[in-house]
């Protein structure tokens, strides 16, 4: 926010919890949280090649770094803290926050695509490979070594994410037409799916569910995308599936299909799809499981920061029904994006009518997948227990004290 910035938990579909509030910072751009802990990472416009890392429970900075150029994106596992800036990225060890690794003069990376693998086991970090085409370079940030550069799409990168385990990666590139999945590390190509040939768009984001069932993108368009990574079945010459069969036939006419029919193909490879009530905004969204049931959250940056919650009907797809929207800047305004709150008037869909059945009372009901991506057990503080009980984090362990963010190099990975 241009006052500061606001950490929520959204543990049901009601109700956003606020964890946390800072109004220190003013104008600030980049917020990261590790996983549930109390580590925080901020930069403001106000100085941009300055990273302040703080213990927002305790209300104190645990260390400051500053950089040569602004800073473009911050991504954090439980290993390494990584900073992108335009031609370099440094990797922290975010134990004591000693700097393990400078990748200096990396391809002119305007946006700071950036990917780390929350599996803290490899911590696989992905950058663009190239300014010019769509090669992906994939770093073992654990044992500071390159892996492999992935030749994924002939234009530059709009986008790049991991799945949970860092096994699979995911790339759009700016035409936005394609999206590609990779194995991590060998770069091989799993899937590809198709957004739409119609026109190009901007990617904004793009993400795996944790269970790697789904990848979501949405662009600056008012159309979001999600794609189901099925297990293909083998295809011979003598058996190949309807999918199949229209796929390569679609591949082989889209040059020449008339604009409808290849509208009516495309939609056909999503899974399922949400229309926002706007577009040319930028929007992120993510993939979570938030009452047993998976959700579609789309985050509109605008003025007023809305947090639309949509749900997914994971066995038929289709449209995502919108069963709620939240205001983050505060009160939300009255209707004066003519939308309207959606209480009382949910469609009677599948989607819609298990959303109902499930409104139980939520500190319970937090189940599924751990929203930590896999942090070990009782190393963090669950979000439930930031919110009401005393905090069993014992920070001396969790976070070495840090003393300086300079000193000598202490390197004990476990790297062959
Ligand atoms: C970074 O720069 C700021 C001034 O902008 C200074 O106060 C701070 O001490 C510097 N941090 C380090 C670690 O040198
Ligand atoms: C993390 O990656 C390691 C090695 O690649 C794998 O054995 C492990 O199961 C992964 N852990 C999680 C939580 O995904
Ligand atoms: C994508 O964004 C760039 C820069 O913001 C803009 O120039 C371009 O027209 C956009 N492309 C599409 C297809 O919207
Ligand atoms: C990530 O992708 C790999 C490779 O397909 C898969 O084995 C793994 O289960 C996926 N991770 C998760 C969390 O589903
Ligand atoms: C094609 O093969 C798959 C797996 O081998 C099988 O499940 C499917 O029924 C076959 N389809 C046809 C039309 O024979
Ligand atoms: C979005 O717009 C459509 C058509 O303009 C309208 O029917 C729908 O109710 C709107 N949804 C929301 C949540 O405002």
């Amino acid at each position: 926010m241009k006052t500061g910035y606001k950490l929520y938990s959204l543990t049901s579909v009601e109700r956003l919890d606020l964890v946390h509030e800072s109004y220190d910072v003013s104008d600030v751009y980049i917020v990261e949280r590790l996983f549930s802990s109390s580590l925080v990472v901020v930069v403001s416009h106000d100085k941009p090649r300055q990273m302040n890392v703080l213990h927002f429970k305790k209300g104190t900075e645990i260390c400051n770094y500053n950089y040569s150029g602004n800073i473009l994106s911050i991504r954090l596992n439980r290993q390494r803290l990584v900073v992108c800036l335009e031609e370099s990225v440094y990797i922290h060890n975010i134990k004591d926050m000693k700097l393990l690794k400078t990748l200096l003069d990396t391809p002119r990376n305007p946006y700071g695509l950036c990917a780390l693998s929350i599996n803290h086991s490899n911590s696989y970090l992905a950058h663009p490979g190239s300014s010019t085409s769509g090669e992906i370079s994939l770093y073992d940030a654990n044992c500071l070594k390159c892996e492999c550069t992935i030749p994924a799409h002939d234009s530059p990168l709009a986008a790049i994410a991991f799945n949970a385990t860092g096994t699979k990666l995911a790339s759009a590139s700016e035409k936005g037409t394609v999206i590609r999945v990779f194995t991590v590390p060998e770069g091989q190509k799993l899937y590809e799916f198709r957004r739409g040939m119609k026109r190009y768009v901007n990617i904004s984001s793009l993400v795996f569910s944790m269970d790697s069932q789904f990848l979501c993108a949405s662009s600056n368009t008012e159309t979001v995308h999600v794609f189901k990574l099925e297990q293909l079945p083998e295809r011979t010459e003598e058996n190949v599936s309807w999918t199949g069969y229209v796929g390569k036939m679609f591949m082989a006419a889209s040059n020449y299909l008339p604009a409808q029919v290849s509208d009516m193909m495309n939609q056909d490879r999503a899974f399922a799809t949400v229309r926002l009530n706007f577009s040319g905004q930028k929007n992120v969204c993510t993939l979570v499981t938030i009452q047993k049931l998976p959700r579609l959250l789309v985050h509109r940056e605008s003025s007023s920061g809305h947090l639309y919650v949509y749900n997914l009907d994971p066995q038929d797809g289709g449209e995502c029904v919108l069963i709620k929207k939240h205001g983050l800047l505060g009160p939300m305004k009255s209707d004066t994006d003519g939308e309207s709150d959606t209480d009382g008037a949910v469609p009677a869909s599948y989607a819609a009518t298990v959303a109902r059945l499930s409104s139980v009372p939520s500190t319970s009901t937090v189940t599924g997948y751990s929203e930590d991506g896999g942090a070990l057990r009782g190393e963090i503080i669950p979000e439930h227990e930031l919110a009401v009980g005393p905090v069993r984090l014992d920070d001396e362990t969790e976070f070495p004290p840090i003393s300086m963010c300079r000193g000598p190099k202490k390197f004990t990975e476990d790297c062959p």
